[in-house]
């Protein structure tokens, strides 16, 4: 699928289950996992507010003061990006930050590039270019038994818009991700999106804004699956401006990298 292809798919689908191949995931799943193993006081050393501007950091069920989850989704996430040196996060992920991170970095980038280039947006690529980085969330849901509620709508995780402007899923896609995509008739509809080895590609809201909502950020939730005993671990790349960055936003002049993240965070 060349970036013309994708781009037409993103245009009619809203999203893009590209023809790459998924990498190996088996080293960040095991790193989260010894993360979220570890005793509370070591993980709550690494929680947002450790960290400047941006997401990075470790959120928890329960937190009410995270930007990167709400407070009663069943789940807890780790961001890593690469606005901070690899000494900045827990020992269990610098392994993986420093080798396979860089190569899911590659990867992502050659596919944002190749779409972008495909939506043929006046711009668009330039601000890419100049301002946009990475940053990686590391999501773990622990067995849904633990839980003795759901979180909004009857969910794992409560529908939401990233604040990417592509969300793009490196290691492939697990069961039970919903989006809530364009019906062919004008409206959006809940669909799942079946468990795939490929990699799958969305806007957020960063997309949203910066096309006027010609392109709209895809809402998506997690729904609770019927095994309750399983735990669940998914990976996401997002593309965002660089924390401290200014840029011009169209329709909306001069903005800075944090005026757009609180943007983002008032659409909650
Ligand atoms: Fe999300």
């Amino acid at each position: 699928m060349n970036g013309l292809e994708m781009a037409a798919h993103l245009r009619s689908n809203g999203y893009v289950v590209t023809s790459q191949a998924a990498l190996d995931g088996s080293e960040a799943r095991a790193a989260l996992r010894a993360f979220m193993q570890r005793e509370r006081e070591y993980r709550e050393r690494f929680l947002q507010s450790a960290y400047g501007s941006g997401f990075d950091g470790y959120s928890y069920y329960g937190q009410e003061d995270s930007s990167h989850q709400a407070e009663d989704d069943l789940i807890s996430t780790f961001v890593t990006s690469e606005f901070y040196g690899v000494e900045r996060y827990p020992a269990e992920l610098q392994a993986f930050l420093r080798t396979g991170w860089k190569e899911v970095l590659e990867a992502v980038r050659a596919l944002e590039v190749e779409l972008i280039a495909g939506l043929g947006i006046a711009g668009l690529a330039a601000f890419y270019r100049e301002h946009v980085g990475h940053m990686m969330s590391h999501n773990y849901y622990p067995p849904i038994e633990q839980f003795r509620t759901a979180a909004a709508g009857n969910t794992r995780l409560s529908a939401h818009p990233d604040v990417s402007m592509f969300t793009v899923f490196p290691f492939g896609i697990d069961r039970e991700l919903e989006l809530e995509a364009p019906d062919g008739a004008g409206a959006r509809a809940w669909r799942t999106v079946d468990a795939s080895d490929s990699i799958l590609i969305y806007p957020g809201y960063l997309m949203e804004m910066w096309t006027e909502g010609a392109i709209r950020a895809m809402n998506h939730r997690v729904r609770l699956g019927a095994d309750r005993r399983a735990e669940r671990c998914s990976f996401s790349v997002f593309s965002l401006p660089f924390p401290g960055r200014r840029f011009e936003m169209p329709g909306r002049g001069a903005m800075s990298s944090e005026a757009y993240f609180e943007a983002y965070g008032a659409l909650f």
